[in-house]
């Protein structure tokens, strides 16, 4: 990949989140190197930035990287550089041990640390500097997830001629749960900095402008906020509505369900070589009349601990045969230093070695258990491979795998069981819907995705199949642009 370096160019489209679509990697004779960083953001977005051509802002995913913006695959990328002590509090503390447990329902429980906060609110800053420094005068700026929420706010005070959109990747809670944190005055200003504001979910969007208008008072009517362009009381909670006098702008804030680039999954599963890695997969598992299949990052939202539990009863009350069916389960390595996680590996690891330790025979085990990440290719013959695909998370913003499986499936087979607490529930209506903390509902559905007649695994495929194209990614980043061109086109007026 060639490492041009190109400054003072300046874009009408800046995109910006935490993770450049990029990592850097050393080779052990010292020369370096990027490679695609695993997640579904990268995996939505690569597309839109190629047809638009444009910059990305985000951290290149090592601490302490300083390098010059280069170009990579038509896109220019403008590294962020975080130090360890910056990925210590604002990534792995203030993003995913107090935001992102709070913000999929505690979970786990979120840690309330003060220098957590400082820590993030001057990293949101350097992020902003850096979207400032490539926007060209009224550009179009895109600020992803839940890491950056102050960035709206900040850009909109440094730069009024932007048009600002913010898409939060993740839920966003009710306000019994979101009003524990601290400092969630400042989180909903932040936001509201921009014009527009998507969500997962229409629930989502609902359980924002409740925050809203509990902390700051102002308006809302379907999905449109009324706020002052002055904000009179910045950081203090406003008991009761109130009625702006000076000047307002219109912020709206509605669901945009995310998605995938399906003809990818499709073309891929299509090709010959991936069928038969496929076959190759089944045989090297020794052949099983049914696989189960299970891919996430290891993260606690997954529900994978629930979905082993459940396996583990069918295989120990004899309703499944160890050899007849095997659980293939993909666990990603993910913010491997912060304690949940950890801890989650233990458990889910435990878990594994127990069952298997307890009903493998010579030869077979219940579970084939990988902490590992894979290649689009193999993910894509794996999915091909799996007769029933397993999404059992207990929150989850979209989840972007039970979407990946159905635009695999070409040849219309296969079933997945779904949560109904992924946002993709909420299209997905046709997968076997579960609620993921009902242990024997999971059973009992597991037990009919395995004998579910050809002619209605075909039935539901095809309308799943229908959902996932009709609604793919590029549909989801045009409508979230045409609803900013649109706010630009009124602030304008
Ligand atoms: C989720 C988040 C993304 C994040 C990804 C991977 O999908 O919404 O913002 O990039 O997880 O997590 P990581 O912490 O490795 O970036």
């Amino acid at each position: 990949m060639s490492e041009t370096s190109a400054t003072n160019e300046q874009f009408d489209l800046v995109v910006v989140s935490n993770r450049l679509p990029v990592d850097r990697i050393v080779d052990a004779d010292g020369s370096a190197a990027w490679t695609r960083s695993p997640g579904g953001l990268v995996t939505a977005l690569e597309p839109v930035m190629h047809a638009h051509g444009g910059a990305w802002v985000g951290w290149p995913g090592m601490p302490d990287v300083e390098v010059e913006p280069f170009d990579e695959g038509g896109i220019r990328l403008v590294p962020v550089p975080l130090s360890a002590d910056d990925i210590e509090q604002y990534y792995e503390g203030f993003s995913n041990d107090t935001l992102w447990p709070l913000y999929h329902d505690v979970i786990a429980s979120p840690r309330y640390h003060r220098e957590w906060w400082d820590a993030y609110k001057s990293v949101n800053q350097r992020f902003t500097d850096a979207v400032a420094e490539v926007a060209s005068e009224g550009a179009v700026v895109w600020v992803h997830d839940y890491q950056l929420q102050l960035v709206p706010k900040l850009l909109r005070e440094a730069r009024p001629d932007l048009t600002i959109g913010f898409f939060n990747h993740i839920p966003f809670p009710p306000y019994g749960i979101f009003s524990q944190l601290p400092w969630r005055t400042r989180i909903v200003e932040g936001l509201l900095g921009a014009d527009v504001i998507g969500f997962q979910r229409q629930a989502d969007a609902v359980n924002f402008q409740q925050a809203v208008r509990r902390l700051k008072g102002y308006p809302t009517r379907r999905g449109h906020i009324e706020v002052p362009v002055v904000d009179e009381t910045p950081g203090v909670r406003v008991y009761g509505p109130i009625k702006p006098t000076g000047p307002i702008r219109t912020v709206v804030a509605r669901e945009f369900p995310i998605s995938i680039d399906a003809s990818i999954y499709d073309e891929l599963a299509r090709r010959p070589d991936i069928q038969e890695r496929a076959r190759q997969l089944r045989a090297d598992l020794g052949d099983p009349r049914v696989i189960i299949f299970g891919v996430d990052r290891l993260d606690y939202t997954k529900g994978i601990g629930h979905r082993i539990k459940a396996f583990g009863e069918l295989v120990a009350d004899g309703e499944v045969t160890v050899g007849d069916v095997v659980l293939v389960q993909v666990a990603s390595p993910s913010r491997e230093r912060v304690v949940p996680y950890m801890e989650l590996r233990d458990e889910v690891e435990l878990m594994v070695g127990r069952l298997n330790g307890d009903y493998s025979t010579i030869g077979h085990s219940p579970i084939a258990y990988y902490h590992q990440s894979f290649p689009r290719e193999e993910m894509t013959a794996f999915y091909l491979a799996a007769d029933v695909m397993l999404v059992t998370a207990l929150r989850d913003g979209m989840n972007l795998v039970a979407k990946e499986y159905v635009a695999s499936r070409f040849d219309d087979d296969g079933v997945l069981i779904l949560s109904e607490f992924a946002g993709a529930s909420d299209e997905l209506t046709r997968a076997i819907l579960v609620n993921p903390h009902d242990i024997e509902e999971l059973k009992r559905a597991i037990l009919r995705a395995m004998e579910l007649p050809k002619r209605e695994r075909k039935s539901r495929m095809r309308q799943l199949r229908k959902r996932v194209f009709d609604n793919d990614v590029a549909k989801w980043s045009n409508e979230f642009l045409e609803e900013l061109a649109k706010a630009r086109a009124a602030a304008n007026d």
